[in-house]
C-alpha cells in the first residue's frame, strides 16, 4: 500500500486567494491541492490534505497521522505562533515533519517572528507563496523515502 502524507492547513487558510492576495498569492487551497495531488501520484504517494480553523482539531490529525502516515507537511498559520497543544504533538511523532508558511515570517510583525513548531519540525520553509506547497511536498517525499530505504 501506498505510504501517505498529511497536509494539514490551519485557520484562515479556506480563504486562500482572496485573503490578503498581496502576501499570499492568488491561488486557492483547491488549486494547491490538485496541484499536490499530482505530485503525490508521480511519487506513488498518497495525499490526506485538509484544512481546519480549529486549534484542537489539528492536534487531533497531527495524533491521526501518527499511526497512519509517514510524515506530514503542516501549515499552522496563526497556531504557529501560539499553540503548544500543536507542538507537542508533533513532538510525539517519529517522522519526518515540514512546517511551512506562505509568507516569510520574519520579514513581517515581530509576533510571526517565533514558532512553537519550528524546534521540532525537521525543516522548515517559508516565503515561497503557494509553490511553497510543492517544495515542501518534494521535500518529505524525499525524506520519507530516504527513511524507506527505497
Ligand atoms: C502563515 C503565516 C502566519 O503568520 C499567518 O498567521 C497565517 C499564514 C503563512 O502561510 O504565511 O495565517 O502561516
Amino acid at each position: 500500500m501506498a505510504e501517505k502524507i498529511m497536509v494539514l492547513n490551519g485557520p484562515n487558510l479556506n480563504m486562500l486567494g482572496t485573503r490578503e492576495p498581496e502576501i499570499y498569492g492568488y491561488d486557492t487551497l483547491a488549486d494547491i491541492e490538485g496541484r499536490l495531488r499530482e505530485r503525490a501520484a508521480a511519487h506513488g504517494l498518497e495525499l490526506d490534505f485538509r484544512q481546519t480553523n480549529h486549534e484542537g482539531e489539528l492536534v487531533a490529525w497531527v495524533q491521526e497521522a501518527r499511526t497512519t502516515c509517514a510524515g506530514v507537511v503542516i501549515n499552522p498559520a496563526a497556531y504557529t505562533h501560539t499553540s503548544v497543544a500543536i507542538r507537542d504533538a508533533l513532538v510525539a511523532c517519529d517522522f519526518p515533519i515540514v512546517e511551512l508558511h506562505l509568507s516569510n515570517t520574519h520579514q513581517r510583525e515581530t509576533f510571526r517572528h517565533h514558532s512553537y513548531v519550528s524546534a521540532v519540525a525537521t525543516g522548515v520553509m517559508s516565503g515561497f507563496g503557494p509553490h511553497g506547497y510543492e517544495l515542501a511536498f518534494e521535500a518529505i517525499a524525499r525524506m520519507v523515502k530516504d527513511r524507506a530505504g527505497s
